[in-house]
């Protein structure tokens, strides 16, 4: 097991990859614990859980509401829980970003920790503190920043995982290595299959490493100011197909680094070979580099992009693998690459 730590503004947290569901009674207190999963997680793993109450959520994005979090006060409510309940959410980044904003807002915020699930949410949700729901179809409208006090990355979860979530985790890695690590990017690319039949060595390797690029951007800038807008590198274009198309989020960030790629060779900071890197390595992992979608839909839903400012847009590209840089590019140059790329 390894462990990292982020320095949030209202507290630490710290990050246990290699960690177990089993030893998760050495994290809690002995009693007022509340346990917060959904019904996937629970039918697999609730034999592991310790014996505390548990709220079971159903599954999806649709849940990721409101309701959801009135109904879970409803129950803490039954519960009869008070400013010493623990909070813990074991799944996947729905149940983590949910349980987090539950225990940041019940009593104005009681203590909180996971237990992540997907590899996903190792590698990405369950790191920077980012809590929250969606609203009236917008997603993470509503939230806080506020950092569990811990997070067990148990990679032996990731065996009972659809293969679809597996790649989700593995664009976002391949995003960590593309913005800041060269030589993750080169292990990925020698070890990719390994990391796909979850090696244990291996995957243990790729999701430490990629924690530690999040939590070194979360540490300089846990507020998303500058830094931190790195960690949307294909997220630009990738949220418009996912919202247009619905493809899954892993599958639309790929297409979104291939195309955040061309750009960036295009205006003359990425070489053409390194693009070609980043592509075939996506390729061979078996997530997808290009996508149908409606062009004028796609440009639509961009410009609706939170990170546009007028007609600019804050855009990541690459100077090379393993250095991304944030430049506000014209949203027309965009419309250019959607139209080039359909
Ligand atoms: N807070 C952040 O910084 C941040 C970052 C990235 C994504 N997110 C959010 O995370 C969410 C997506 O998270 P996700 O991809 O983990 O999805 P998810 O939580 O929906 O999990 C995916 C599916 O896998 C199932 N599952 C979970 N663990 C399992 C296991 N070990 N074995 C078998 N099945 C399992 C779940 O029940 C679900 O059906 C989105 O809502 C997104 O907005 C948040
Ligand atoms: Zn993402």
């Amino acid at each position: 097991m390894k462990t990292l730590e982020i320095h949030g503004s209202k507290g630490d947290s710290f990050i246990h990859v290699g960690e177990t569901l089993r030893n998760l009674g050495k994290y809690i207190p002995s009693k007022n614990v509340v346990l917060i999963t959904d019904k996937n997680v629970k039918q697999y793993y609730e034999n592991h859980f310790p014996p505390h109450p548990l709220i079971t959520l159903q599954t999806g994005e649709e849940i990721k509401t409101l309701d959801t979090v009135r109904d879970i006060y409803e129950k803490l409510v039954e519960f009869e829980a008070d400013r010493s309940t623990y909070i813990v959410g074991i799944g996947g980044g729905i149940v983590c970003d949910i349980a987090g904003f539950v225990a940041s807002t019940y009593l104005r915020g009681v203590r909180f920790g996971f237990v992540s699930s997907t590899l996903l949410s190792q590698v990405d949700a369950s790191v920077g503190g980012k809590n929250g729901v969606n609203f009236k179809g917008y997603k993470n409208m509503v939230g806080v920043f506020n950092q569990p006090e811990f997070v067990i990355c148990d990679l032996n979860l990731l065996k009972t995982l659809p293969k679809k979530e597996l790649l989700n985790g593995m664009a976002e890695i391949v995003k960590h290595g593309a913005i800041e690590d060269a030589s993750l990017f080169a292990y990925l690319e020698k070890h990719f299959q390994k990391a796909l039949d979850l090696d244990i060595e291996v995957i243990e390797k790729v999701v430490y490493d990629s924690i530690v690029i999040k939590s070194a951007i979360v540490n300089q800038d846990e507020l998303e100011k500058g830094a931190r807008r790195k960690l949307n590198f294909g997220h630009t274009f990738g949220h418009a197909f996912e919202k247009t198309t619905g493809v899954p989020h892993g599958e639309a960030v790929s297409v979104g680094m291939v195309m955040a790629s061309a750009i960036s060779v295009k205006r003359g900071h990425l070489s053409a070979d390194n693009a070609g890197r980043i592509k075939t390595l996506l390729q061979k992992i078996g997530l997808p580099v290009s996508i149908h979608a409606e062009e004028k839909r796609v440009f639509d839903a961009l410009k609706k992009d939170k990170k546009r400012k007028g007609d600019r847009i804050y855009f990541v590209l690459l100077n090379t693998i393993g250095n991304a840089f944030v430049d506000q590019i014209p949203v027309k140059e965009l419309e250019i690459e959607i139209h080039t790329f359909g």
